[in-house]
């Protein structure tokens, strides 16, 4: 279990993170959704305990990340956002010095190499230097390196970045096994369709501070789906006339959300081209729809 609990953190006058608390429970999968620089790698690092936070603190299976890090974080699988390897090593002698130190055969490692390095589509590149692997390969390096312990928790920074559907579909099923187990997952992505299908719960952060917690059942539950949403440079009572002639709209800032669109893309974009077309597109989940929603409520 990963317990955060009220932490904020400062960098100089930018405050990244505001009373953020939120639990990832035993047998569970967390979606942790914000924008870009939202706060979401922060948190990640805080609760690694590479990043002191200004206040609050964070417990893994019962361990203070800021008074007992050792015990804390032995309990953690952490694949950071970016990865550095620059080690002048191969990446399977590399895997299996890791494994030393949890005690761990090197024959029993390179069993549990050839495992991961094929699930990850890392195979035939056991012998290629780390230093040489891609931005993508070095990620998937990290997420095999972090089940090297079979640890009881684990946080996912963006994972799904650099993995082809092979590897997508290969995460959505250990996301699963891993509740089976009852780890806890902290699971971080912009792919919100994605996240649909492997969170339990989701919790929303925006600007530093958290703002919403929900689960995947309520959010099924609560959204229509087969939404349109297109954000304006301006607004005006113009723009909700022509938007009710495509379906149910709902004008957040300046993003309207069409609600049960119907229509043709070309002709609400014509309609609208006099406001200024900032971003437009079909939402394409749940999941997203309710995230535009809470931070169009928010701006
Ligand atoms: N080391 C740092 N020094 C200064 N500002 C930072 C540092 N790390 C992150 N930030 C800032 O903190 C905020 C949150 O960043 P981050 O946690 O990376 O967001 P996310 O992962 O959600 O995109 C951003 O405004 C970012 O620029
Ligand atoms: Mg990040």
């Amino acid at each position: 279990m990963i317990k955060v609990m009220n932490i904020s953190k400062r960098y100089g006058k930018l405050i990244a993170l505001q009373d953020v608390s939120f639990t990832v429970n035993d047998g569970e999968v967390m979606g942790y959704v914000g924008l870009n620089g939202a706060g979401k790698t922060t948190t990640m690092e805080i609760i690694a305990g590479v990043t002191e936070p200004t206040s609050g603190d964070v417990e893994i299976e019962g361990h203070s990340v800021t008074k007992e890090k050792k015990e804390a974080v032995r309990n953690l699988g952490w694949v950071p956002e970016l990865p550095i390897f620059e080690q002048d090593v191969k990446a399977l002698d590399y895997f299996v010095y890791l494994a030393g130190f949890y005690g761990i055969s090197k024959d029993e490692a390179k069993k549990k190499a050839e495992e991961l390095f094929s699930a990850l589509g890392l195979s035939g590149r056991e012998k290629d230097k780390l230093k040489n692997y891609s931005q993508g390969m070095k990620k998937r390096f990290a997420l095999a390196a972090s089940m090297i312990s079979d640890p009881k928790n684990f946080l996912f920074d963006e994972v799904l970045n650099g993995l082809d559907p092979e590897g997508i579909a290969f995460f959505r099923d250990l996301a699963i096994k891993l509740k089976k187990e009852g780890k806890a997952v902290l699971f971080s992505s912009h792919v919100l369709s994605e996240l649909e299908n492997i969170a339990d719960r989701i919790v929303f952060i925006h600007k530093g501070r958290i703002i919403k917690e929900m689960t995947m059942e309520e959010i099924r539950k609560s959204a229509s789906a087969n939404a349109f949403r297109i954000t304006l440079e301006k607004v005006d009572n113009e723009v909700m006339d022509i938007a009710k002639k495509y379906g149910n709209p709902k004008l957040q800032g300046n993003t309207i959300i069409i609600e049960g669109f119907n229509g043709d893309v070309a002709g609400l974009s014509s309609a609208l081209s006099k406001y200024n077309i900032v971003d437009m597109g079909r939402v394409g989940s749940n999941l997203e729809e309710i995230f535009f929603k809470l931070i169009g409520e928010r701006q």
